[in-house]
């Protein structure tokens, strides 16, 4: 082989980079006696170069003999495996080192015998720490975590079987309740027609407030009934042909005591031709007085509700952007608008009203009855017809206004 540096001389080139070397290097004699230390060395280990010739490794490694046996089981020929060791150095600080011992076999003559080569791996070492305990720390988190989780499916398993219950709890008590109040309601109209003997105009007045508290509770018990229908899935619509014209105006016709006593007008503009459409008339009729008197509750005496009926095809009609049109029919359909000069829908609110038990917030005083459940089956209701309800706000004018679409025939 062709030598690297020729002419040069071996020993100085070695010892200029033994010089140079960040590793610390040490050479001992065959009594295993230091005879060279590099500057690298030294410095690490505190001491000046000098002081250390013709001492032994355990210098470094007070109370053990790990270096002397290293250097035991090398021989005088051959090298040892990388050996993990401490070494003090001479203010007392322990430096994590990885050895490497090769000896020389009298090939550096005589003074030569042991070349030791140590690599500080002190901040590997307390970097390998951190990461351990930062590991250890993660796998405590990931435990924390699967129980957490697990507690939590416990949870919502738990509320799962609650919900079905307060569900089967208010199906079977709204059935229970409105046996008696039919029952109610059927004597109440006896009394009232005099089959048990003529009523004086008190007794009529007195029966009237009956019968009007009864409607209301029967009301609220059918509405409770439907929603826990919706949430449980099993709500249902039976659809028959009918003429949509004739279901608004018998419900218009059902509601129009209500808003003459408030002297409230209400205002037709559409003609009375005939609509067909494929409509659970029930249903639809619930939707209308629903909407009805929603606009009643809300609006002042002697105002104007006013009731529109359109046709018009899906891509002309034009919807606020909260409102989901994707997997409707694109076909003609009846849209339907019910608009009153009432308090109208606070802005950011048209969306939330159709939220089960939502109400926009009234002064005590002038809270309104009801619990904020005609809405959400309004809707439930239109949407299994194919169609799809919101409300509008009109720039610059007063009071609410309720559109809703359902496929023409
Ligand atoms: N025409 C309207 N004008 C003003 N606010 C309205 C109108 N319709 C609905 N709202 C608002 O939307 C809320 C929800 O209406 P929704 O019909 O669901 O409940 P409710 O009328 O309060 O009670 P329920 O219908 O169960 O008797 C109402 O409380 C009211 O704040
Ligand atoms: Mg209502």
């Amino acid at each position: 082989m062709k030598p690297p540096f020729p002419g040069a001389d071996k020993e100085i080139i070695s010892i200029r980079v033994m010089n140079l070397m960040r590793e610390m290097v040490f050479v001992l004699d065959a009594d295993k006696k230091i005879t060279f230390i590099n500057p690298a060395a030294a410095e690490t280990l505190g001491y000046d170069e000098n002081v250390l010739i013709g001492k032994n490794m355990g210098v470094f490694t007070p109370g053990t003999n790990d270096i002397e046996n290293l250097l035991e089981q090398t021989g005088l020929e051959g090298s040892a495996n990388e050996t993990e060791a401490v070494l003090i150095s001479k203010y007392g600080d322990m430096i994590q080192v990885l050895l490497t011992v090769e000896a020389a076999g009298g090939s550096l003559g005589a003074s030569s015998a042991y070349i030791i080569i140590a690599l500080d791996i002190s901040e590997h070492k307390a970097l390998e720490r951190e990461l351990r305990m930062g590991f250890d720390e993660l796998s405590a988190l990931n435990d924390i975590l699967i129980i957490s989780r697990r507690e939590l499916e416990r949870t919502n398993a738990k509320l799962v079987e609650l919900d079905k219950l307060k569900n089967n709890f208010i199906s079977m008590i709204s059935h229970e309740l409105r046996t008696p109040l039919t029952a109610i309601k059927g004597f109440l109209r006896f009394l009232s027609e005099g089959v048990a003997g003529p009523l004086n105009q008190e007794q009529q007045e007195f029966a009237g407030l009956i019968n009007r508290n009864s409607e209301r509770l029967l009301r609220l018990i059918s509405d409770l009934l439907d929603m826990s229908k919706i949430e449980s899935g099993t709500f249902s619509i039976n659809m028959g042909k009918a003429d949509l014209t004739a279901v608004i105006n018998s419900s218009i016709a059902d509601i129009s005591s209500i808003a003459s006593a408030k002297g409230i007008k209400l205002e037709k503009n559409y003609t009375d031709k005939e609509r067909p459409a494929m409509i659970d008339s029930y249903r639809l009729s619930q939707v209308i007085i629903n909407l009805m008197n929603n606009s009643l509750k809300f609006s002042p005496d002697k105002s104007k509700i006013t009731l529109g009926i359109e046709e018009s095809g899906f891509y002309r009609i034009k919807y606020p952007p909260y409102v989901n049109t994707a997997g409707l029919n694109t076909c003609s359909y009846y849209v339907i608008t019910i608009k009153d000069g009432g308090s109208g829908i606070p802005e950011g609110m048209h969306e939330k009203i159709f939220d089960r038990f939502f109400q926009v917030t009234q002064s005590s005083t002038s809270k309104p009855h009801g619990i904020g459940l005609g809405l959400p089956i309004t809707r439930e209701i239109i949407n299994k017809h194919g169609g799809r309800i919101w409300a509008e706000s009109v720039s610059g004018e007063k009071g609410a206004s309720f559109v809703f679409m359902i496929p023409a025939e």
